[in-house]
């Protein structure tokens, strides 16, 4: 893939970004899914979270975390004591990838590929130059692959304060902190409570090292 590079305006505002998003061609995925999703948030928020990718309802409201797992986070923000509307949202990619279900009717969610993940990279990158959050929370596996790169393991190191790689620090410093992603709690089922109270753990510990 070309990546979102060339797409990248001059300037670090969010609307800037969020506008020049929409005419991004860096990779595949604008072809099949609707809008951009672009993250949101107050552009002095100190914690910024990333997802992997809008889901349906995303890609239909064109705003993250509005589906299923966005119910899941608010309700893990407000058990953690982190205001919801103080926080900075975003995803590693930007639009939505999907297979279609047998009849055609239902966009089932895919992963996104590591080239697609790298293709994104420049958004999310400017996305932490125009915010310069103290932490940032990769909610899964495909925002840590995003920030931390392809070797890094989620099941050893999440809920641990870590910093970014060298090459990710030059427009600021922040702390970073790995969790599950809300969607692996929803499908956690009979380990339900206990996925969400480590994802609490986590946000908590993310939260305490903004002070
Ligand atoms: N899952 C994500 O990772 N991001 C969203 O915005 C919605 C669901
Ligand atoms: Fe551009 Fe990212 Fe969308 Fe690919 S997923 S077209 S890189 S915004």
């Amino acid at each position: 893939y070309p990546g979102a590079e060339e797409y990248l305006p001059d300037t670090r505002d969010v609307p800037a970004l969020a506008a020049a998003a929409r005419t991004c061609r860096g990779c595949d995925l604008y072809k099949a899914a609707g809008r951009t999703v672009f993250g949101a948030g107050p552009e002095s928020a100190r914690i910024l979270l990333v997802g992997e990718q809008p889901g349906d309802q995303e890609d239909r409201a064109g705003e993250p975390f509005v589906g299923p797992a966005g119910y899941l986070l608010d309700k893990a923000l407000e058990q953690a004591g982190i205001d919801r509307e103080s926080v900075y949202t975003t995803n590693a990619v930007k639009h939505f990838r999907f297979d279609r279900s047998a009849n055609g009717r239902r966009r089932i969610h895919k992963r996104p590929s590591g080239g697609q993940i790298a293709a994104c990279r420049p958004w999310l990158l400017a996305e932490l130059e125009a915010i310069r959050p103290e932490v940032v929370v990769c909610l899964g596996a495909s925002a840590a692959q995003a920030l931390l790169g392809t070797g890094f393991k989620l099941t050893e190191h999440r809920g641990e304060v870590l910093r970014l790689p060298d090459e990710f620090r030059e427009n600021g410093d922040p702390a970073v902190v790995v969790t599950i992603h809300p969607s692996a709690v929803l499908r956690a089922r009979s380990g339900r409570d206990d996925a969400l109270r480590s994802l609490v753990g986590d946000l908590r510990r993310a939260a305490a090292s903004t002070r």
